[in-house]
């Protein structure tokens, strides 16, 4: 047994019953005194306080941290307690700090998770320094439902790049060596299946197979697990019925005997006091508690259903002393591990802000998606005058995203002062909403830069929308621009994915910009003058019209031959009557300021044994890469597989393997992607992996519709 697991024993054996339902409770506490607060702690013992005030913490302000505060409440919990254990300080500390990142489904358009990492590596170094010890972060919810607000929080709609966005944020977070000082433990949420909530209406009931959740929404959960995550926080929905927070199947055969999961699971905020006072699953707080209890939540977030109703439950013998001890022991383990109990106090460290800047405006510009460059309008030299209008040409704040509860207002910029900043010599002209084309200036002006965004509050929790196209006034600013005659240059920063339709025709040059954070504006910038070559790719599917939704790259195929999307479509027949089935812009997509051309596209065998892959050996798949414009650029072959034939239906496409490689103009690069026997396998409902032979499909190319295609065989 490792040490601090006997460490834990003997701490537990040493604690009384109110200290022990002290641990696996969370609380806040009152800022303004202190020293009630301090009395709150020595009387509670509490496992843990949450530096949030409010329910939706995430788009309303609230009270900032002071690491004074929490030093002293820290010293009355390690030195006035008689069990003396530290207490964990958890924030959302979502996509940033003080400096706030790309929100996380803008991020992960980099494709670039070597970036992403060293991004928490910055937002960690920042957090610790005020005090916080745990994030509730990263949100691994799978989504394919851009009408649900928290659609944002996540990385997107594939598993594959859930899994890599959850590996490197927990590194971020958690480093490569738990106990030191200044590492944060991370919080894999919400476990599980969120991101189905039907209709994208918030909290709502999700209609998940066993088979779905296990290929699609637990891929990344399963990855966090692998990382070492430190703890995991029970969702608010139901699966087949039952919500998650009173889960025995998911939180604990799932999530413990099958995932491998050894940290301490928090509920969400009052989810435990929801079993009852919502729906019909629990009778009662009592009935509530016992259950999430024996299901496998060892910490109750703020709703005190845990510390008002565990010593009845002992006392009717309802629960066990068992079920408590296994509760507080995984917390008591999890402090131990993380090295809390010798470094309680707040890290006194310091980080380069400068630096953490430059990263937030590079992983920001590289996030920015080309969806159309018509004539190779892109980049503008920076000597041009444009006609600007739209609702975010004068914004900055908005585009720090959801969930940016600390960020500094002072460092955020708007575009039309970024672009000037970067290009002093740029001429930049208004022309009003309504009189757009009217406007002598235009005719003077050498393109029309329309800048439309949607608000912060519009997006993560509670914020979901039932429009996800342009709104109204914003298609009549853009309608406007486009009948002045001038070319029209597009910038669109919505966190989740829109629907544009037939409004995408107006632009003649277009980036997706998502909500960059605090160097939002900046990056624009980079990216419209070409600093940084566009490099982003969509995370997810931009549909063509909300009635298509859900609407994504990796659906299973339905019993006949028909679908849009890959524009496999029968003469006789087409999806919708009255829509076509097909994507504006594909997962994967995005254009550089220069062409690739991917060739040669190879695999070493088109036949390879399953048992030679189950012992390790690999199919290496080769290519070569060339920059046939005028420009350096980010080239990201993009490698798919399809199960041709399996005992369940397979997606019609996965992603499997990406890289990014940058290349100078006519420069070319021999490239090769190795497979493993994972890349061919899936999970049975039960959770077994599989894998079987017959015929694979292999596409590659620049996104998810990608057309260079090669069969291999597993015999
Ligand atoms: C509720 C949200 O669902 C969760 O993601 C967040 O961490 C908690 N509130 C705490 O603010």
């Amino acid at each position: 047994m490792n040490g601090y697991k006997l460490r834990a024993k003997e701490i537990l054996s040493g604690m009384s019953l109110q200290e022990k339902i002290g641990q696996v409770t969370q609380v806040n506490f009152d800022a303004k005194d202190i020293e009630a607060s301090c009395q709150m702690v020595k009387r509670i013992c509490p496992g843990s306080i949450i530096l949030c005030w409010t329910e939706l913490g995430g788009n309303e302000k609230q009270q900032q941290v002071r690491r004074e505060a929490l030093d002293l409440l820290q010293k009355t919990a390690v030195e006035e307690t008689n069990s003396k254990i530290p207490l964990l300080f958890g924030r959302d500390v979502i996509h940033g700090h003080h400096i706030s990142f790309p929100v996380p489904l803008t991020m992960t358009q980099s494709f670039d998770f070597e970036l992403i990492e060293r991004s928490y590596d910055a937002i960690r170094q920042e957090a610790v320094a005020d005090g916080v010890k745990w994030a509730f972060a990263p949100m691994l919810d799978m989504s394919h439902e851009p009408r649900w607000g928290r659609i944002v929080e996540g990385p997107g709609e594939d598993p594959y790049l859930g899994s890599m966005f959850a590996r490197a944020s927990i590194r971020g977070f958690q480093t490569d060596d738990y106990t030191r000082p200044d590492a944060m433990l991370a919080c894999a949420k919400h476990f599980v299946g969120y991101g189905a909530s039907e209709g994208g209406r918030d909290y709502n009931h999700t209609e998940i197979s066993d088979y779905n959740l296990q290929n699609n929404y637990l891929p990344a959960f399963r990855t966090a697990v692998q990382e070492g995550v430190a703890t995991v926080m029970s969702a608010f929905n139901d699966v087949n019925g039952v919500p998650v927070t009173g889960s025995k199947k998911l939180l604990t055969t799932v999530l413990r005997d099958q995932l491998g999961f050894e940290g301490f699971v928090v509920s969400d905020w009052a989810a435990i006091q929801q079993l009852y006072t919502f729906g019909s699953f629990c009778e009662d707080a009592e009935d509530a508690a016992k259950t999430a209890l024996q299901a496998g939540v060892d910490m109750d977030m703020v709703c005190n259903t845990f510390y008002d109703n565990i010593q009845t439950l002992m006392e009717t013998q309802n629960i066990t002393a068992d079920d408590l001890d296994r509760a507080v022991l995984r917390i008591i383990e999890t402090k131990l591990k993380f090295g809390l109990f010798d470094n309680p106090y707040t890290y006194k460290g310091t980080y380069n802000r400068n630096e953490h800047l430059k990263l937030a405006e590079q992983l920001a510009a590289e996030s920015i998606v080309l969806l159309k460059n018509e004539d190779s309008i892109l980049p503008l030299s920076g000597k041009e005058t444009l006609s600007c209008c739209g609702n975010f040409i004068d914004e900055g704040e908005e585009m720090v995203g959801s969930w940016s509860v600390d960020y500094d207002p002072s460092l955020v910029t708007t575009v039309r002062r970024a672009l000037l900043n970067a290009a002093p010599s740029l001429r930049l002209t208004n022309c009003d909403e309504f009189s757009v084309y009217k406007r002598s200036a235009i005719k003077n002006s050498d393109y029309v830069l329309v800048v439309l965004g949607q608000e912060r509050s519009v997006s993560g929790e509670a914020a979901s929308i039932a429009h996800i196209s342009l709104s109204d006034s914003q298609r009549s600013i853009l309608r406007a621009a486009h009948s002045s005659g001038k070319k029209v240059i597009g910038v669109l920063c919505f966190a989740r994915p829109i629907a544009l339709g037939e409004d995408k025709e107006l632009f003649d040059a277009l980036l997706w910009c998502g909500h960059g954070g605090t160097k939002a504006a900046d990056a624009i910038a980079d990216v419209l003058f070409g600093k940084v070559s566009p490099q982003g790719r969509l995370s997810f599917t931009l549909p063509h019209d909300v009635g298509q939704l859900p609407l994504y790259y990796n659906s299973l195929p339905g019993s006949r031959r028909i679908n849009e999307y890959y524009n496999d479509v029968d003469p006789e027949h087409s999806n919708y009557y009255d829509c076509t089935g097909a994507p504006d812009y594909p997962f994967g997509y995005g254009l550089s300021y220069t062409k690739f051309d991917i060739s040669d596209f190879s695999c070493d065998c088109s036949e390879i044994k399953t048992a030679d892959l189950k012992s390790g050996k690999k199919l290496r798949v080769s290519f070569k890469v060339i920059n046939t414009g005028e420009k350096e650029g980010v080239c990201l072959p993009q490698l798919y597989i399809r199960d041709l034939k399996a005992s369940r239906i397979r997606p019609l496409r996965s992603l499997i393997r990406f890289c990014r490689v940058s290349l100078l103009p006519l420069e070319s690069k021999a490239l090769y992607f190795d497979i493993d026997l994972e890349c061919f396998g899936f999970y049975s409902e039960l959770g077994e992996f599989i894998v079987e032979n017959g015929e694979f499909e292999l596409y590659l190319g620049e996104n998810s519709l990608a057309e260079n295609k090669i069969t291999v065989k597993l015999i």
